[in-house]
């Protein structure tokens, strides 16, 4: 079945620790950490010090998954495999073929899943040197920097064409998708191949996040 993982953007940062509790509480697979530099994107979320203070709010068990929005992701990704993540994502659109495939091992060698993140503007073709390398791919359905912003369906087709390269190649990354996802078109998203759906304002922000989730699933 479709995982679903709640965005803590769209949470009350004012609780942050009982935001995350209440996610898994009412159903989430996994909680998905948004992070900001200011430079990458347009916006500055939060670091490695809430990173560990939701993993200690939620205990030892539960999957959090960051989704790393910054420059320079081999210079900072260590201190999130400190804070206690479990898996560490980065945008291909950073850097040359060498620095993403050298990163993408570096995470894998710290004790992590690694993940790469594709923006809506960039190319499922860019992808191919590192498919094969990858614990998971996150296809982004928004422009990155912000919760709360429409669904993209053009990106759909490049779900399609990961999941087809997985069946031809044996491989087994996860897809995920990312932005601007609820219960209007999480069954697009399942069908074309996604594997897991993050889903910040449509999960936070609900009058009942349990049916919410449950109702995407
Ligand atoms: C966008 C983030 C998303 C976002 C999802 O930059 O990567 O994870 O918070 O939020 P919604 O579901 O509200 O689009
Ligand atoms: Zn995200």
């Amino acid at each position: 079945m479709t995982m679903i993982a709640p965005s803590l953007l769209a949470a009350d940062f004012s609780r942050i620790g009982e935001e995350a509790r209440r996610a898994f509480e009412a159903g989430a697979d996994w909680l998905h950490l948004d992070i900001m530099d200011g430079h990458f994107v347009d916006n500055i979320s939060f670091g490695p010090e809430i990173c560990a203070a939701v993993r200690k709010a939620v205990g030892p068990d539960r999957f959090l998954d960051a989704h790393l929005m910054i420059e320079r992701p081999d210079h900072y990704f260590g201190r999130f495999v400190k804070a206690g993540v479990n898996l560490i994502c980065f945008h291909v659109e950073l850097g040359d073929e060498y620095y993403i495939r050298n990163t993408l091992k570096r995470i894998r060698r710290a004790g992590v899943k690694n993940g790469l993140a594709v923006n809506p503007a960039t190319p499922f073709e860019t992808l191919l040197p590192f498919l094969g390398e990858i614990d998971l791919l996150l296809v982004m359905s928004v422009v990155p920097g912000f919760g709360g912003q429409s669904f993209m369906p053009s990106v759909l087709d490049k779900v399609v064409k990961a999941a087809e390269w997985r069946a031809d190649h044996q491989a087994s990354f996860l897809i995920q998708m990312d932005g601007g996802i609820g219960k209007n078109n999480a069954d697009q998203c399942a069908l074309a191949g996604a594997d897991v759906l993050v889903a910040g304002s449509s999960t936070f922000k609900a009058a009942d996040m349990a049916q919410a989730i449950a109702e995407m699933k």
